[in-house]
């Protein structure tokens, strides 16, 4: 049966040492479905095969800043949330910033609330290590992700640009105002 007409069972849970791998590989699919809406050029192809590596992966698991949550079906991952403590934007609105980095989720689990669950569990991360603002970057052209995150109370704070290979590109500032967690006595 198709994703899309089982009654899902997700589990989300913290990113582990043993994730990199499928990690790689799904923010790389998931990248190329979002952003490579032309087909794949060189720029591109460079772009997802250094930035979405493995390694870069293996990395941001053991960053003490980095807070990444999977969310998995029968074993298999079919998203994640990478939030970056104390990440700073210059329009982001004022407060103890982080930046919700990336939120992906493989193409025939979304419209789910799988998406939901992983924001709500960024978010969570955020205020736990301290925020009060959660800020992201997308695409200008990224309709359905603009609705999505003004839907859960992000509002616009501006034009930015994603620069890579020479090349930029127009995004959104993307706020919003989260509780900080209340600080153990
Ligand atoms: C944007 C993105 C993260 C949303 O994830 P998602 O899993 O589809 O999100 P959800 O399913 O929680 O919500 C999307 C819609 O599904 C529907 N939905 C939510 N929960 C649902 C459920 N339990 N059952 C059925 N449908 C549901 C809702 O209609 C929701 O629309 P809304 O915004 O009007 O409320 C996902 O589309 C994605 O990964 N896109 C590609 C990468 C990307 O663009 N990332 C963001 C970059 S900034």
């Amino acid at each position: 049966m198709p994703a899309s007409e089982a009654s899902l069972e997700v589990q989300i849970r913290e990113a582990t040492y043993d994730d990199p791998l499928c990690l790689s590989v799904l923010a790389m699919q998931v990248f190329l479905d979002t952003y490579a809406t032309q087909g794949i050029r060189p720029a591109i192809a460079r772009e997802v095969l250094s930035g979405y590596s493995e390694a870069v992966f293996r990395g941001a698991v053991t960053d003490e800043m980095a807070r990444i949550h999977v969310a998995e079906v029968s074993g298999h991952l079919v998203g994640f949330a990478h939030v970056t403590l104390g990440a700073q934007h210059e329009l982001s609105p004022p407060g103890n910033q982080s930046e919700l980095l990336r939120l992906y989720v493989q193409e025939p689990f979304v419209g789910q609330g799988i998406g939901t669950m992983l924001l709500a569990q960024a978010e969570a991360a955020a205020a736990q290590g301290g925020s009060t603002v959660l800020w992201l970057t997308p695409w200008v052209h990224n309709h359905r992700a603009l609705q999505f995150y003004k839907r859960r109370g992000y509002e616009d704070y501006g034009l930015t640009q994603f620069v890579f290979e020479g090349e930029s590109h127009d995004n959104r500032l993307y706020a919003k105002h989260i509780a900080a967690a209340p600080s153990a006595a």
